[in-house]
């Protein structure tokens, strides 16, 4: 059992009736243990229900918590934004899983751009390589305001922090692709660490191509197990099949078929919605248990 220790909405996105949150848990031993870049599976039923991986967006060892971030895309992420509360607990917890980030001392600058829900995840890794005085810039982008979060988070685990909006809304109007080729263009950059949607990581890969900089990206497929039996978060990685939970969550993005990665994650995607309908009435009615 983990304890809800904090519970924030970080945003809602009108346009798709979606929310972002996070959760501060109970969880000594994955605190304890975590190492940046790793992830977490979570069920909030005991014995049976969906089972979902979320990269751990912040711990603290000594104090026995992690956070995670999360969007409302289905039936499970709804009904923990909903039936679940500061003080009630979240059954299962399992982690912490996958590899741990690669972090090493760099001569230049270690470029983290994170994209929407993607800033939670890239947040350890880029306070990984600050904590160890690497140059860190980090890139973060919206598509607007409101859907922006973790600014204060990202500036502490960063040398410089630049913030970009697609409409404009806050900080400078652009997509992260564009500050990331200028400063790949201007700057030494020794790697780039990028997370975010699977189409923002694709064009990232192909913004930093041109200037032969190493570029790490973070899947997040669909899981069930997590350790490597099921086969369901496979991906083609270099022409051979790699499990995003054990091979990864981390990738040389260059070798990223990320054209069928984005055609696998929709395999299930009406089925989510139908699911996420279902539970909304049934959440409205009062009819929905945890
Ligand atoms: P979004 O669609 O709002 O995009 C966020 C930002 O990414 C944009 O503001 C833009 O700066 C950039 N971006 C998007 N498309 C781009 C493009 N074609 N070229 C250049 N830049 C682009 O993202 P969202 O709604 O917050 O994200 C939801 C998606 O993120 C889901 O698909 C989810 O699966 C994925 N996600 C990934 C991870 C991960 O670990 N990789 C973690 C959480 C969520
Ligand atoms: Fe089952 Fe990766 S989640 S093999």
């Amino acid at each position: 059992m983990h304890k809800i220790l904090e519970k924030r909405q970080l945003s809602y996105d009108r346009e798709r009736d979606q929310s972002v949150f996070y959760y501060k848990v109970e969880a000594p031993e994955i605190a304890r243990n975590r190492k940046a870049g790793q992830f977490i599976i979570f069920q909030i039923d005991e014995d049976w229900g969906e089972r979902v991986p979320l990269t751990i967006a912040d711990a603290n060892a000594e104090e026995g918590w992690i956070a995670i971030v999360f969007q409302t895309v289905g039936a499970t992420t709804r009904k923990l934004s909903v039936k679940f509360n500061v003080g009630d607990s979240i059954p299962v917890i399992v982690g912490p899983l996958g590899r741990p980030t690669h972090i090493e001392k760099k001569d230049g600058i270690v470029l983290c751009v994170g994209g929407g829900v993607g800033i939670a995840p890239l947040h350890p890794i880029a306070q990984a390589h600050h904590k160890l005085g690497n140059k860190v810039v980090t890139v973060i982008g919206a598509r607007t305001k409101e859907l922006l979060f973790f600014e204060d988070e990202m500036r502490d685990a960063s040398s410089e922090l630049i913030v970009v909006t697609d409409d404009g809304s806050y900080g400078r109007k652009a997509l992260v692709t564009e500050p990331l080729k200028e400063l790949c263009d201007k700057e030494k950059v020794d790697e780039i660490i990028s997370i975010g949607p699977p189409i923002m990581m694709k064009f990232c890969v192909a913004a930093a191509r041109p200037f032969g900089v190493p570029i790490t990206t973070s899947l997040n497929t669909i899981m069930i197990d997590g350790t490597g039996m099921c086969g369901c978060c496979r991906v083609k990685v270099g022409g051979e099949t790699k499990f995003v939970c054990v091979d990864g969550p981390e990738f040389n993005g260059y070798e990223v078929d990320f054209d069928n990665m984005m055609q696998r994650m929709t395999a299930f995607k009406d089925k989510e919605r139908e699911a996420d309908h279902k539970c909304r009435i049934g959440l409205d009615a009062g009819k929905v248990s945890a």
